[in-house]
């Protein structure tokens, strides 16, 4: 199933990279700041229509046209474009995120960085990979030297769950934080052991679906920010290598208020 899924996630990421720096339509969704591209739209029509033809028992969560629930035990969790402001502003950081749960639980994913043409992908139990590359977390227990990437939800403005003080909190203690713009991608770079460490507050199942067995499968830890392993549906989210995991929840937890 991955090589198909793996298929399907390269030709969305086709339609993305033609569509990239032209004239397309923007729509905006909740606020000023929430952005939906016909290009997200077109990329989410091609994977559906796929999974459509070939899986039609299948049920379906897609970020863009909600949720199409039948009877399979199969659920398919798709972000068509993790990384729409970027993909508007012409910055070239964004991805294609497909996750597959099979009773609840995730057997395969796949994230397809667009622009650098990295595809990430795991099956459950058998390790993550980028192309061929077998993916390993990093062994860094020392937040001083380390470097995290985090991302921020589109009402931050409102500042939910304490989320500015928690990046000015690990601002004083670590390497440098970086904020790239894209979840999936966030994540996978904590998979390849490039940075330590990612949380995020109110992300969606269709953001870390795919990327967090990624992580997983790389010897990883997803948990939210009281150490409890999360789910697709958890509302925090704290991915990072095994070792300086206590050591971020500890930070996230001094910081509440
Ligand atoms: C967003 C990106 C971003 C994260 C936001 C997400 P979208 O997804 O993953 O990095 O900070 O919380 O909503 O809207 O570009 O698919
Ligand atoms: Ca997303
Ligand atoms: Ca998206």
């Amino acid at each position: 199933m991955i090589n198909k899924v793996i298929e399907i996630a390269k030709e969305a990421g086709e339609i993305i990279r033609e569509g990239f720096r032209k004239n397309f339509l923007i729509e905006y969704k909740t606020n000023a700041s929430n952005l939906v591209t016909e290009i997200d739209k077109k990329s989410e029509e091609l994977i559906i229509n796929y999974i459509r033809k070939e899986y039609p028992s299948h049920s379906i969560i897609a970020e863009e046209s909600g949720i199409q629930k039948f009877s399979s035990e199969y659920v398919w969790v798709i972000d068509p474009l993790d990384g729409t402001t970027n993909f508007a502003h012409g910055l070239p950081i964004f991805s294609v995120s497909i996750g597959i749960q099979k009773n609840n639980e995730t057997i395969c994913g796949v994230v397809y960085d667009v622009m650098r043409n990295a595809m990430y992908q795991a099956e459950l139990g058998s390790g993550a990979y980028c192309e061929n590359r077998r993916l390993h977390v990093n062994n860094n227990e020392d937040l001083e030297k380390s470097v995290l990437v985090t991302g921020f939800p589109y009402n931050i403005k409102e500042n939910p769950d304490y989320a500015i003080e928690r990046f000015i909190a690990f601002l004083k203690c670590t390497r440098a934080i970086r904020r790239l713009g894209s979840a999936a991608i966030d994540m996978c770079y904590v998979a390849e052991g490039v940075f330590d460490g990612f949380w995020e507050v109110f992300l969606n199942p269709w953001d870390v679906c795919a990327a967090k067995l990624i992580v997983e499968e790389s010897g990883g830890i997803v948990t939210d920010f009281n150490g409890n392993k999360a789910t697709i549906f958890s509302k925090q989210f704290l991915a990072s290598n095994p070792k300086i995991h206590p050591k971020m929840l500890e930070v996230l937890k001094l910081n509440e208020r």
